[in-house]
């Protein structure tokens, strides 16, 4: 097959764009549909203050990549959760990225800063550790915004699929309403966006490789069990029948579902009594989890 747009011999195949395009070419088309999204959805403009969540992984930094290959200035956050070398492996590749490019790294480091660690709270609390550790980061990365105009994610269209196929397939209308490409903010919750959500997941391992970008590869070590990675197993299983259809399946959601689960009354927002970071309950659901992974026996005992 040759480049879509030089008649090159081409390196990366996207079967759902019927294209295929030598690396130069494709590095470009990445970056276009990221530039695209951002308009689209009007996530930011060239002067606001940007904070992506960085892992290590392939998806954050080829997306710190493509954003500052676009003009745009964007600090970085990186979580240390604690979950033994993958933990430090993810941060040392993170600083090696930051630090040749010149770019802000901020590290919050959930053993140090808080006193517990991924593995420790999962095994106290009656919750998988994938759900501890979205929660987290959820709030962490909420907290790190502060004094940012949006707070950025690496989720990719596959991330987002299957996320959407998960939610339909409970009918979890509450979470309907809140998957959007933008999420404004709200009293004390900083403003989300998500920019690579038009690139699936092979592309953007296939833009970091052809950028020269080190990524870790190994999955984290207590993914078992993971739904959304099954859901993605799933779904590319149907991608590799109809190529579009994960596509399909998010934007059209987006364009002609999204608006029938509109979040309607505002739920009433207090503070933590712990923390003070916006919450439903008397105490926020990370405070919890923090109470009951540094204070284990005394939750068993009440
Ligand atoms: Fe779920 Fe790492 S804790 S994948
Ligand atoms: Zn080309
Ligand atoms: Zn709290």
């Amino acid at each position: 097959m040759n480049c879509r747009v030089c008649k090159q011999r081409a390196a990366v195949e996207i079967r759902r764009h019927n294209a295929a395009f030598c690396p130069d070419h494709f590095v470009e088309h990445v970056q276009r549909q990221v530039a695209r999204t951002i308009h689209d959805y009007e996530m930011f403009g060239p002067d606001d203050r940007l904070l992506l969540g960085v892992s290590g992984g392939k998806d954050s930094l080829a997306l710190w990549d493509i954003l500052t290959g676009l003009g745009y200035a964007v600090d970085g956050v990186y979580l240390h959760l604690g979950i033994g070398e993958y933990s430090s492996e993810s941060l040392i590749l993170t600083e090696q990225f930051a630090a040749e490019r010149d770019l802000a790294l901020r590290v919050v480091d959930l053993p140090v800063d808080y006193g517990f660690s991924i593995p420790q709270a999962a095994a106290t609390q009656g919750r998988s550790a994938c759900s501890v550790c979205g929660l987290s980061k959820r709030y962490l990365l909420n907290d790190a915004a502060a004094g940012y105009d949006a707070l950025v994610m690496g989720h990719n269209l596959d991330d987002e699929a299957a996320t959407l196929l998960g939610n339909v397939l409970k009918w979890n209308t509450e979470y309907l309403g809140r998957q959007a490409p933008v999420l404004p903010a709200v009293e004390g919750l900083a403003r989300k966006v998500k920019p690579l959500i038009r690139v699936a997941e092979r592309e953007t391992a296939a833009y970091a490789v052809l950028r020269g970008i080190e990524y870790e590869v190994e999955e984290c070590p207590m993914v078992a069990g993971n739904t959304i990675n099954r859901l993605k197993e799933r779904m590319s299983v149907l991608e590799a029948n109809s190529p579009g259809v994960k596509q399909q399946f998010l934007f059209g959601f987006f364009e002609r579902g999204a608006g029938h689960f509109e979040v309607g009354e505002k739920t009433e927002l207090g503070s933590c009594r712990s923390c003070g970071s916006p919450t439903t309950g008397d105490v926020c659901a990370f405070c919890r989890v923090r109470d009951r992974a540094t204070h284990p026996l005394e939750v068993r005992e009440s």
